[in-house]
C-alpha cells in the first residue's frame, strides 16, 4: 500500500496534456484538504478525458495543481482496496467510479473516509481495522487431518470463497451507521467486515474452534458487538467485491447464535455451570 504526493504513478492518460479523447472536458472537483487539525474543501477545474475514473483526476490535480495532495493508492485496478474515499458522499473505490457516471457538470465531490481519522488531505487511519481483525481468533484445524486431507461440500467451499474476495477496503466499515456516527461504539462493535470473518469460521465446515472451548457464537454477541447490527444492509449496498455481508454472513450468524440462546443443552450447561457451588 502506498501514500503519494506527487503525480508518479498515474495513468498515461492522467498525465497527458492536450484533448486524448474525443470526449475531453473540464469537470469541477471539490477535495477535501487537511489534517487532524482541520481543513476544507478545495475547488479544482480539471480535465477529464474518455474512459477516465476519479483516481485519475486526482492524479491531474496532483501533478498539475496540488502536488503535495496525499491519497492513497496502489493497484488501480480495484483490488487492493487502498483508494477509499467518499465521492459525493457515498464510501467508494476511486479507481473503480468512472467519471462517466456524473453529469459533466456536476461537481464532484472528494472527501476522506469519515469513520476514521485523518492523516492528511484523503489519507485516513484505519488502524481500527486491523486491530478488529487481531481480535477474531483464526481458524482451528482439526486435530485429525493432515495437509492435503481436508474435504468439504462444494457450497461450504463457495460460501467461505465469496467471503474471502474481500479486498479489505473497508467502505462497508466505513459506512456502517453504528460507528460512522458513534466513535464510542468502536470498542464494543468489529464492524461488518470482521462480523463476516466470524460468520465465516463459525460456519466452516473443518473449524475445530469448538474442541478449545472457544465459542465463536458467543464472541460474536458478547465480543464482537453482533447485537448492534440491525441488518440495514448499508455495507452490503458499498461492498465493491458485490459481497452479500448482511444476506449471507450477518443474518445467518444472528440466525445461529439465537439457536444456541435457546437451544435446551446450551441452556441447561449454562444453569448448571452458574449454580452457586456452596
Ligand atoms: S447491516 Fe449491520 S453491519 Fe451492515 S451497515 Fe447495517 S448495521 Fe452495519
Ligand atoms: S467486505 Fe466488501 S466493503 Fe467490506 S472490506 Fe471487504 S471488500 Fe471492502
Ligand atoms: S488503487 Fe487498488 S483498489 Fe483502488
Amino acid at each position: 500500500m502506498s501514500t503519494t504526493t506527487s503525480g508518479t504513478g498515474s495513468s498515461a492518460a492522467a498525465d497527458g496534456g492536450g484533448d486524448e479523447g474525443s470526449g475531453a472536458y473540464d469537470a469541477r472537483f471539490r477535495v477535501w484538504r487537511g489534517d487532524v487539525e482541520g481543513g476544507a474543501l478545495l475547488d479544482f477545474t480539471v480535465q477529464v478525458n474518455d474512459g477516465e475514473v476519479v483516481l485519475d483526476i486526482i492524479h491531474r490535480i496532483q501533478a498539475t495543481q496540488a502536488p503535495d495532495l496525499a491519497v492513497r493508492w496502489n493497484c488501480k485496478a480495484g483490488k487492493c482496496g487502498s483508494c477509499s474515499a467518499e465521492i459525493n458522499g457515498r464510501p467508494r473505490l476511486m479507481c473503480m467510479t468512472r467519471m462517466s457516471v456524473f453529469a459533466r457538470d456536476e461537481v464532484v465531490t472528494v472527501t476522506p473516509l469519515r469513520a476514521f481519522p485523518v492523516v492528511r488531505d484523503l489519507v485516513t487511519d484505519v488502524g481500527f481495522n486491523y486491530t478488529k481483525a487481531r481480535e477474531v481468533p483464526s481458524f482451528v484445524p482439526p486435530k485429525d487431518l493432515g495437509p492435503g486431507e481436508y474435504r468439504m461440500m462444494q457450497e461450504d467451499v463457495d460460501r467461505s470463497q465469496e467471503f474471502r474476495k474481500c479486498i479489505e477496503c473497508f467502505l462497508c466499515q466505513d459506512t456502517c451507521h453504528v460507528v460512522r456516527d458513534h466513535e464510542e461504539n468502536k470498542t464494543a462493535f468489529a464492524g461488518p467486515r470482521f462480523l463476516m470473518r466470524v460468520a465465516e469460521l463459525d460456519m466452516h465446515p473443518l473449524d475445530a474452534a469448538a474442541t478449545t472451548g472457544l465459542d465463536r457464537k458467543a464472541t460474536a454477541q458478547e465480543e464482537h458487538g453482533l447485537g448492534y447490527c440491525n441488518i440495514t444492509k448499508c455495507c452490503t449496498e458499498v461492498c465493491p467485491e458485490g459481497i452479500h455481508i448482511t444476506d449471507n454472513a450477518l443474518i445467518p450468524l444472528k440466525e445461529r447464535a439465537v439457536d444456541r440462546k435457546y437451544d435446551p443443552l446450551v441452556w441447561l450447561g449454562n444453569k448448571i455451570r452458574r449454580r452457586p457451588t456452596s
